[in-house]
């Protein structure tokens, strides 16, 4: 028997300050297993930027490219967008005013790079990617990575923009004494994490943010960790993470939803399931916004969070939708 889930989907869309209308009706999102194999080539990502970021990712998998060049050109709209103040160079500093960034890339082989606490190269992604492809490492933080990056012809861009660094002044001001968690939303502590089944039926998956608004200087989230912002096995599916990376650290929530689904159940069972592991192992949610999003080799798309308003962004031949996960409560 086959298991649907329902989402609905959103009125409108803003990107890069554009009102796109999104049509106003219900889609079926069907997370059989058994269900044939006629989605690919398919992309996903995380919140509102990722309609933009799943055009360019199309581009490629329409030419029957690869899902690995997919996701890189895909999130690297979104590093590129000045306008995003939780991802890339125009995002919001630490609390000492340095705009640090994390990234991740991984692809059908298991082969994966990752970057963290990189200041002021404008496409941490592509950083990811050329450690992947030029180092035996997996990971390069801090000045190590941005003496990589200089040394592979990626070029320093000054950061934090003029207005991001008159924000972190006022915040500083008001908040210096002050430790809160971040409500998360799409302005606000938001990764972009965009995985892709690609024609030939292989995935691929990237994860991009510069954190934690204010954040601890030095704290890096999950989006750079392999297991945990991100996790890609071509045997079985892909998963992403966005939200309040040190909960989904603890659970190295995308190899979990993974492995659920390597277990047998659906990308939506699986997403449920890591976030109530989540859930059970807080004694207290309040503000703890956690969304996973999973793709299995079928294509089939499972997404979940903990709060109400976390919403992902689907292309395929056929649609180009930005759709509201299902979640455990309202805020
Ligand atoms: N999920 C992004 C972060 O916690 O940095």
């Amino acid at each position: 028997m086959k298991r649907r889930s329902f989402f609905k989907l959103g009125l409108s869309a803003t990107v890069l300050g554009v009102l796109r209308p999104v049509k106003a009706a219900e889609v079926i999102l069907d997370n059989s297993l058994d269900s044939i194999d006629l989605v690919k080539p398919i992309v996903l990502s995380t919140w509102e930027h990722g309609l933009e970021a799943n055009e360019n990712a199309w581009k490629v998998l329409a030419a029957d490219g690869p899902a690995l060049d997919a996701v890189e050109q895909g999130v690297r709209t979104t590093e590129s967008d000045m306008s995003i103040r939780s991802v890339g160079i125009g995002g919001r500093p630490d609390r000492d005013g340095h705009v640090t960034l994390d990234a991740c890339i991984m692809d059908q082989n298991s082969k994966c790079g990752a970057v963290g606490y990189l200041e002021g190269i404008k496409h941490p992604i592509s950083v990811a990617r050329t450690i992947m492809e030029n180092t035996p490492h997996v990971m390069l933080v801090g000045q190590g990575a941005k003496d990589f990056a200089l040394g592979y012809g990626f070029k320093h861009v000054k950061s934090p923009l003029k207005e991001v660094k008159s924000e972190w002044k006022v915040w500083k001001k008001e908040n210096k004494d002050k430790f809160e968690k971040p409500e998360i939303n799409h302005e606000n502590h938001d990764t972009i994490g965009m995985i892709a089944l690609d024609s030939k039926g292989n995935l691929s998956g990237a994860c991009t943010t510069s954190g934690w608004g204010y954040k601890l200087p030095g704290r890096i989230g999950d989006s750079p960790i392999i297991g945990a912002g991100l996790f890609v096995d071509n045997e079985i599916g892909a998963a992403t993470a966005t939200g309040l990376g040190e909960a989904i650290i603890r659970i190295a929530g995308s190899h979990t939803v993974v492995e659920l689904m390597r277990q047998g159940r659906t990308p939506q069972q699986a997403c449920e399931e890591a976030v109530q592991r989540i859930i059970d192992k807080h004694d207290n949610m309040e503000g703890l916004q956690v969304g996973f999003l999973a793709l299995d080799k079928k294509g089939n798309v499972g997404a979940y969070s903990v709060f109400n308003g976390f919403n992902f962004a689907v292309k395929s031949k056929d649609r180009s939708e930005l759709i509201d996960a299902s979640f455990d409560r309202n805020w």
